[in-house]
């Protein structure tokens, strides 16, 4: 097989968080980590052999970025989003996502002014709004049997004339759901009508077991309300390279957010983060389909050992991302017990759902990107301890 997906690599002292950063983080080392949002799959050895050719250069001095690193992005889109008209000087290249959230922020809003996210979601969206200084407006999402739904009416009532932004997750981590194009209508005319400028998310966005829609698919005055925020990082697992990109096609948003990377200094992407970006989205379509069919195949695996084995955890099959947003509603303990539970019974790192929001009580977040060997071993330390 040309990629193999089964390969078990041992990350343990390598300067990973997920594993190294265990004692740091949940206070345990000999538990499996399946939190952080990286996959214990290898790095493909198209992007790992092109970043072996950079140490072939045996100088590594400050990188020119060239058409190149502009171009891959380009025709990706064009590809595989089948969104055709993004131009070189749409495209801002900043060091991580999460940075460019912040930048964002600052650039398009004042201090004090308000930022509406939507819970639960990936828990950086808070600290972001609330370390530069925002008010965060909390529009959670509407949770039908764990699948979710935005909650438009509730939206509508938060607003205030000092509502100026609005963080969208598309598609959702953690609850794996990808926006249909009336949600997003819906949402992408609600924000115009108030002036709320959409900065969208959209890293997991390859990630998808279904057809994923774009704000840069909408129509035009929807488009020029938002800026897209994207990284190869997650897709193929390259997220220590700390390279991403906006895509701002309003030429006054664009100028505005580009002030703020100049005066944070965050726009400049080092030699591997920009090699990352080109060999990802040059030569990574067939990995990815790959990718996607094994972790599609994870998935079953957990739903039909958690149905047979241990059905008093449920969760609903997501739409994108290799996370699971596990419901322990069932269990008749507390949230807190069930963590303790998890991580010196089961001996599983979990995210803890709460960090996503006070909606995510009796959650947990699984990271399903490992190999089945692996998986199956945790699934079996879940289920012992919880069927
Ligand atoms: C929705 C979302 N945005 C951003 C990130 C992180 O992006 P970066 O590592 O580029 O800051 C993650 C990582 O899990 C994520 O889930």
């Amino acid at each position: 097989m040309k990629y193999n997906f089964d390969e078990y690599i041992n990350r343990k002292n390598t300067n990973c968080v997920k594993y190294d950063g265990l004692k740091r983080y949940f206070n345990i080392e000999d538990a499996k980590p399946m939190w952080v949002a990286d996959m214990d799959f290898k790095t493909p050895n198209f992007i790992l052999e092109d970043l072996k050719k950079v140490l072939d250069y045996e100088i590594l001095g400050y990188p020119e970025v060239s058409q190149e690193v502009y171009s891959s992005i380009i025709s990706w889109y064009e590809k595989r989003h089948k969104i055709s008209n993004i131009n070189n000087d749409e495209i801002l290249l900043t060091t991580g996502v999460v940075t460019a959230i912040s930048a964002c922020i600052e650039a398009l809003s004042k201090e004090n002014d308000e930022v509406i996210i939507q819970t639960p979601v990936y828990y950086p969206f808070f600290s972001c709004v609330q370390n530069n200084n925002r008010k965060l407006i909390i529009n959670p999402l509407i949770n039908e049997q764990d699948y979710y739904k935005i909650d438009f009416k509730d939206l509508e009532e938060k607003i205030t004339p000092k509502t100026r932004l609005l963080i969208l997750c598309s598609p959702h981590n953690p609850v794996g759901r990808v926006w249909d194009k009336e949600e997003l209508l819906q949402l992408c005319k609600i924000c115009l009508k108030h002036n709320i400028i959409i900065i969208s998310d959209e890293i997991h966005s390859d990630l998808v077991f279904k057809p994923f829609t774009s704000i840069l698919h909408l129509e035009e005055k929807y488009i020029n309300n938002c800026v897209v925020l994207n990284s190869p990082s997650k897709t193929f697992n390259i997220a220590g390279l700390n390279s991403s990109y906006i895509i701002a096609k309003n030429e006054i948003l664009k100028n505005k957010i580009s002030v703020i990377i100049k005066k944070r200094e965050i726009g400049n992407l080092n030699l591997f983060g920009l090699q990352g970006i080109i060999s990802s989205y040059t030569k990574g379509e067939e990995w990815l389909k790959m990718l996607l069919f094994y972790l599609n195949e994870n998935i079953t695996i957990v739903n039909q050992s958690l149905n047979n084995k241990c059905n008093n955890i449920t969760f609903k099959i997501p739409e994108a991302t290799y996370l699971l947003w596990l419901n322990f509603t069932k269990v008749e303990d507390s949230h807190k017990n069930i963590f303790s539970r998890l991580l010196n019974k089961s001996k599983l790192a979990l995210n803890d759902g709460s960090t996503f929001g006070k909606e995510g009580e009796f959650y947990f977040r699984l990271n399903i990107a490992l190999s089945k060997n692996e998986l199956i071993k945790s699934l079996i330390c879940l289920n012992n301890e919880f069927n």
